[in-house]
C-alpha cells in the first residue's frame, strides 16, 4: 500500500459517498479492460465483497442446486467447496496432477463420466451421487489450469465452468487470453494477501449477459436496481422491486477506490513477484534437495510453493520432514505457510463423503512436500537472499534431526 491507495481512500471519505457507487463502477470497467483490452469478448466485471461471495453468486447464476454435483480440486481453500454446499449441491473432488497442484483433466473426465452414469463419484460406492453440472478449476498459486483440456471435458459432460481465479490476477497467455476469463464465469480475490488487494474484496467476470444480469441482481439483495442507480436515475430512489431472495455481497466504494489504485500498479507488482520467484528458481532448481514450482507464461506468482525432493531426509517427502523445515525457518525468523491442507482430509468433507487421506494421492504428496516461501512486491534482494540462505540451512538442520538417534537432537 502506498500514497496512491491512501489518496484514493481519502478521496472517497471526502466525497460523501461511502457504499457501492461511482468508484465500484469504474473499478469494474478498468478490471474488465485489464483482462480484455479490446472489449471484443463482451466481458463484464462485477465487484463483490469477497471471492467467496463471488463463487457463490457464480454457481447460483449457473443454476446449481440440490441434487447437483460440482467437481473441483481438493487442493484449494475451503471457499471453493463450501459455496457448493451453500446451494445444497454436493462436492466431488478430483485429484490434481502429479506435482502440478492443478486439477487433472483426465481424472475430471473419469469422475464426471461415473456421475453421469448414475454411479457414485468414487469406485467403491463412496462419494456423492447426483447430476454433474459444473467444474471449478482452481488456478493454484497463480498457475493456470489446462483450460483447453478442461473445456473439452466440460463440453463432453455438459458442465458449466466456474474458474476459481482467486490467485491468478494478472495472468496473460501469449495469445492474449487471461486465466479467469476462459470459462463461463471467473472469480478473483482481493483478500489481504492476494496479488492485488482491497483488504477484503473480489471480482466476478463473465462474457455471458444472462449470467452477468443474474449475478448483478443477486449480489444486491435480489433488488432490480443498483444502489447507485437508485440515487442517480430520474426514477424515484425509493422505488424498487425485490425479484429474488438475494445476498448482500456488494463492494463499497472505499475499497473499490483502493482496488483501482492497486490495479494501476498490478503490472509493476507482477514484475516484482516474477523477479523474486526467478531468484528463488535460480537458487533452488539445481539443488537436488528441492523442486521448484512448475511455471508458465501466465503465472501470476501469487505463491512460491517449494517442494522437498524425495530422499531429502530419512523420512522422504513426508509431512514430518516438511514440518521440520517450517520449524527451523521459524526459528530463523522466516515465516512460511502451507498451501493447502487438502480439503478431503478436513473433518467436514471426509465425514460427509466418507473420504480417506489416500483417496487423492497427488494432492497428499504435494501437501506433504511443499511449503510456501515469502514473496511480495517490494521484497528486497537482501530479504530474498536471507530466505534462500535460511532455507538451505534449515534443510541441513531438518535432515540432521531426522538422522540423529532419538533424544540426541543436534541444536
Ligand atoms: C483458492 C481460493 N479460492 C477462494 C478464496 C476465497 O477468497 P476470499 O477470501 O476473497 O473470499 C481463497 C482465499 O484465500 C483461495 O485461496
Amino acid at each position: 500500500m502506498g500514497s496512491e491507495e491512501e489518496e484514493a481512500a481519502i478521496r472517497v471519505l471526502r466525497s460523501g459517498w461511502l457504499t457501492t457507487g461511482r468508484e465500484a463502477l469504474e473499478f469494474e470497467k478498468e478490471f474488465a479492460a485489464a483482462l480484455d483490452p479490446s472489449g471484443e469478448s463482451g466481458l463484464r466485471a462485477l465487484a463483490v465483497n469477497s471471492a467467496t461471495s463471488g463463487l457463490h453468486l457464480a454457481l447460483e447464476a449457473c443454476g446449481v442446486g440440490p441434487g447437483d454435483v460440482v467437481l473441483t480440486s481438493p487442493y484449494t481453500f475451503t471457499s471453493t467447496a463450501e459455496v457448493i454446499r451453500y446451494l445444497g449441491a454436493d462436492v466431488a473432488f478430483v485429484d490434481v496432477g502429479p506435482g502440478s497442484y492443478l486439477i487433472d483433466p483426465d481424472a475430471l473426465d473419469r469422475t464426471a463420466a461415473r456421475l453421469a452414469e448414475g454411479l457414485s463419484a468414487y469406485a467403491d460406492g463412496r462419494g456423492p451421487t447426483g447430476r454433474p453440472v459444473a467444474v471449478m478449476p482452481v488456478h493454484f498459486a497463480g498457475l493456470p489450469c489446462d483450460m483447453d483440456a478442461i473445456a473439452r471435458v466440460a463440453a463432453r459432460h455438459g458442465l458449466r465452468v466456474v474458474e476459481d481465479a482467486a490467485h491468478s490476477f494478472p495472468s496473460r497467455f501469449p495469445d492474449g487470453r487471461c486465466a479467469g476469463a476462459l470459462g463461463d464465469v471467473g472469480v478473483f480475490s482481493f483478500y489481504a494477501t492476494k496479488t492485488i488487494t482491497t483488504g477484503e474484496g473480489g471480482m466476478v467476470v463473465t462474457a455471458d449477459p444472462e449470467l452477468a444480469a443474474r449475478i448483478s441482481v443477486m449480489r444486491s439483495h435480489g433488488i432490480d436496481r443498483s444502489i447507485w442507480n437508485r440515487y442517480t436515475d430520474r426514477k424515484a430512489s425509493w422505488r424498487y422491486a425485490v425479484i429474488e431472495a438475494g445476498f448482500k455481497y456488494n463492494l463499497p466504494d472505499l475499497l473499490a477506490a483502493v482496488g483501482r489504485a492497486q490495479l494501476a500498479k498490478a503490472g509493476r507488482m507482477l514484475e516484482m513477484r516474477r523477479s523474486i520467484a526467478a531468484r528463488y528458481d535460480q537458487a533452488f532448481s539445481s539443488d537436488p534437495r528441492f523442486r521448484t514450482p512448475p511455471t508458465g507464461f501466465a503465472d501470476a506468482r501469487h505463491l512460491y510453493p517449494l517442494r522437498l525432493a524425495a530422499g531429502m531426509d530419512a523420512a522422504g517427502t513426508d509431512a514430518a520432514g516438511r514440518n521440520r523445515m517450517i520449524d527451523a525457518l521459524q526459528e530463523a525468523g522466516i515465516g512460511t505457510s502451507v498451501h493447502f491442507i487438502p480439503l478431503h482430509t478436513m473433518p467436514y468433507y471426509a465425514g460427509r463423503y466418507k473420504l480417506r487421506d489416500g483417496d487423492f494421492p497427488n494432492a497428499m504428496e504435494s501437501f506433504s512436500a511443499s511449503l510456501s516461501l515469502p514473496i511480495w512486491p517490494g521484497m528486497s534482494d537482501g530479504q530474498v537472499d536471507r530466505v534462500i540462505a535460511a532455507v538451505r540451512a534449515a534443510a541441513v538442520r531438518a535432515a540432521c534431526r531426522e538422522a540423529a538417534p532419538s533424544g540426541r537432537t543436534p541444536v
